[in-house]
């Protein structure tokens, strides 16, 4: 049951996201809201969590099926217990043609400043920080725990000066809240070895309190900024890019886009995500994921498990970005969608 296998809509398997944990020491106001994600919140018990060398088996049947990238979220996935461990595991794999994978991390910048060497010396290839401002008062409200601003910047040049490039800043706009801050962090990135990447508000999770109102279109961002920096549109790096990337006409480097709301991109979704507890699931925007640990640890060979995740791939027909309406909750029959802290960014 090994080898490539593509999905329903033809779409073929490229990367596996990794949540290592639900816990986050941010609750912004977009992903982990302080009314829910309060003291009583019902996190994961330590015994339900994947334990490295769970999460490197599954990774390697995955990579057997064709995926050349992981990517290790949360959750901060920096709050993991020696994820550096994880990530040295992680690197010793490699894909049927024997190249090394793509090894990446999604982190809110926090604790990088601390553990940026260790985890260029366990061998991860970059990081993806996200960075929702630069004014102070704004970041602080978004992320809601007064962290500042110049800590996640410290990060980023602790990451930098590791080598854990190319460093990408993803900045989500809610309109009213940080939309003020797209020039300002277009100015500043510019010309700098990062690349800034806007995205749009999602009505992911169930407690957002997501409306269309505080989407800022990714067009609306590019001519707020274009209308100061001039922009041309770049190829994709590769099939199946979550952003569009666009250049700055003075060649002081790029930006990105990703447009989940306004321009879907499912039609090239490669991607499928596995739980802190090891539920696997095909869209961010899924009701219900699949029981992978329990195959895990009912002693399932690598056989087994192998052909239900082909199995599983197979099926998929998940296009949720490009079919969703503002009657979504009322289709899906009130099915509450998963929680981004949980499945992963
Ligand atoms: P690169 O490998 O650097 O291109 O990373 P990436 O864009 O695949 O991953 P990243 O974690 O940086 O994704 C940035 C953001 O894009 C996420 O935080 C989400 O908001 C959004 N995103 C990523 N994947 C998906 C997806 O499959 N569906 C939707 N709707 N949004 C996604
Ligand atoms: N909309 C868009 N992106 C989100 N993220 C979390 N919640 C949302 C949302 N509602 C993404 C951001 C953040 C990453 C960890 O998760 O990109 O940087
Ligand atoms: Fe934490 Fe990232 Fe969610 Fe913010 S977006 S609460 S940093 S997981
Ligand atoms: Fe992929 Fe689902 Fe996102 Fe569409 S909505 S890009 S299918 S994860």
């Amino acid at each position: 049951p090994t080898g490539r296998v593509d999905d329903a809509l033809a779409r073929p398997l490229h990367d596996l996201r990794i949540s290592v944990t639900d816990r986050c020491n941010f609750r912004c106001v977009y992903c982990m809201p302080k009314e829910v994600f309060d003291k009583d919140y019902p996190y994961l018990p330590h015994a339900s969590l994947l334990s490295f060398e769970e999460i490197t088996r599954v990774a390697r049947l995955f990579v057997e099926h064709g995926v050349e990238k992981l990517r290790l979220t949360g959750g901060e996935p920096l709050l993991r217990k020696d994820i550096e461990r994880l990530v040295g595991m992680l690197r010793d794999l490699r894909t049927p043609s024997g190249r090394p994978l793509d090894l990446t991390l999604t982190t809110n910048g926090s604790l990088l400043a601390r553990k940026a060497r260790a985890l260029k010396d366990a061998g991860l290839d970059r990081v993806t920080v996200s960075l929702d401002a630069l004014d102070d008062a704004t970041f602080r409200r978004m992320n809601d725990v007064d962290f500042a601003v110049t800590d996640v910047l410290d990060g980023i040049e602790a990451a930098h000066a590791a080598g854990l490039g190319p460093i990408k800043v993803n900045m989500v706009v809610k309109r009213g809240m940080n939309d003020a801050e797209i020039l300002p962090m277009a100015r500043h990135f510019k010309a700098t070895p990062f690349i800034l990447r806007f995205i749009e508000f999602m009505d992911v999770g169930a407690s957002n309190g997501w409306n269309m109102d505080d989407v800022v279109p990714s067009r609306e961002i590019a001519s707020r900024i274009g209308a100061e920096m001039p922009l041309e549109p770049v190829e994709p790096n590769y099939h199946g890019e979550t952003a569009t990337r666009w250049r700055y006409l003075d060649g002081s480097g790029e930006i990105g886009l990703i447009s989940s709301v306004t321009q879907a991109f499912c039609r090239d979704c490669t991607r499928i995500r596995l739980s802190t507890e090891g539920q696997l699931y095909t869209c961010l925007f899924a009701t219900r994921g699949h029981d992978l640990r329990a195959l895990l640890r009912d002693g399932r060979s690598d056989l087994e498990i192998s052909s239900a995740i082909a199995q599983l791939w197979r099926a998929r027909a998940d296009r949720y970005s490009e079919t969703r309406t503002i009657h979504t909750a009322a289709l899906r029959g009130g099915a509450q969608k998963v929680e981004m802290s949980y499945i992963g960014g």
